[in-house]
């Protein structure tokens, strides 16, 4: 392969894959294209001698058409968590997880591009109780509706440098006295960073994986209150968390949705009364083994 595409790469998960595609010696002198909507957001990967960062509209037929010409993969990336609300789901979910995935399936197929990585969410459900979890499978279901060779990743929620998750309760913790929680006993598996990427890279050379959607987890279940007293306690403030009664959350909720960047939406709050743990214990494939959350988060939280 020497052609990637890379929607949505320029985030979190995208910079763990396109690094770790980047130093294996089977991709080594691959090229990735790897749009986004502002390129100074991605300083980052400009470093990256065989990372192309383009400043591109990917909702745009024509520009995505561009984007896909002479590539050999894509990896398709881009997913929110605030969507707004509607039904089956909030007009930001439609467009980010629904109609792009759509657009990005047409694109391929019009470039004769085969291979699509896509991550969606663990527990992507038609039938989910949020419009969150419910566009994920709307966005799956485009893709492989379009018979292309196609491998879905389900990861729960995924830890390491830069997350937006452990290190937003960690800075917390510096700030205020308790943490008054909704959603407290809503369970995680959490899976790392560089586990998911090593994962979606295998897959690229495992013609194996084609048809396939794998749920990602780390080894252990977490409530999201030992996260969060987890996380404040490895940046060296431990915390109280209070629980919050489902009413008070789902009004605390609705209150952050008028704020820019508010950390909780009622949208999250469904979301979380689905269990994001993977059934079948905690397995990667391609033999891979899991990294324990408590080895990496304290090393990135501390200080
Ligand atoms: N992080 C997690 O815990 C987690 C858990 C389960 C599933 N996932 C899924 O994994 C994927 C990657 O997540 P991440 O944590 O890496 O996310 P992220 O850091 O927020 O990165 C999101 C990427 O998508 C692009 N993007 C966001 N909104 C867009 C829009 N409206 N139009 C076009 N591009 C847009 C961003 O590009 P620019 O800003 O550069 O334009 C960025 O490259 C997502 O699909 C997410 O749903 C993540």
């Amino acid at each position: 392969m020497n052609n990637i595409l890379v929607i949505g790469g320029t985030g979190f998960l995208g910079t763990a894959i396109v690094r770790e595609l980047a130093r294996r010696p089977a991709s080594a002198e691959c090229r990735f294209t790897l749009p986004t909507r502002r390129r100074e957001r991605a300083k980052h990967l400009l470093v990256l001698p065989t990372a192309n960062v383009v400043e591109a509209d990917v909702h745009d037929p024509e520009t995505l058409a561009r984007l896909m010409a002479g590539q050999d993969a894509v990896i398709s990336l881009v997913g929110i968590l605030k969507g707004g609300e509607g039904e089956p789901y909030g007009k930001g979910f439609a467009r980010a997880h629904v109609e792009l995935p759509r657009r990005i399936a047409a694109a391929a197929k019009a470039a004769g591009v085969r291979r699509v990585l896509h991550v969606s969410a663990l527990k992507a459900a038609a039938d989910a109780p949020s419009g969150y979890l419910r566009s994920k499978a709307a966005g799956e279901a485009a893709l492989r509706d379009a018979g292309l060779d196609l491998t879905v990743f389900r990861p729960s929620v995924i830890f390491g440098r830069g997350d937006s998750f452990l290190t937003l309760f960690a800075g917390l913790a510096r700030v205020v006295p308790l943490f008054p929680l909704a959603g407290a006993d809503a369970r995680f598996q959490p899976v790392w960073v560089e586990d998911v990427a090593a994962v979606v890279a295998d897959s690229l050379t495992r013609p194996e994986s084609i048809g396939i959607a794998y749920d990602l987890c780390g080894p252990r279940q977490f409530s999201l209150r030992q996260l969060v007293r987890a996380a404040a306690a490895w940046s060296g403030h431990p915390r109280i968390v209070i629980g919050l009664p489902e009413a008070v959350a789902w009004l605390q909720a609705w209150a952050m949705e008028f704020v820019p960047n508010g950390p909780m939406t009622r949208d999250n709050i469904r979301s979380m009364r689905v269990a994001s743990v993977c059934d079948a214990g905690c397995t990667l494939p391609f033999g891979r083994s899991a990294t324990a959350l408590e080895v990496v988060a304290p090393t990135y939280l501390r200080g």
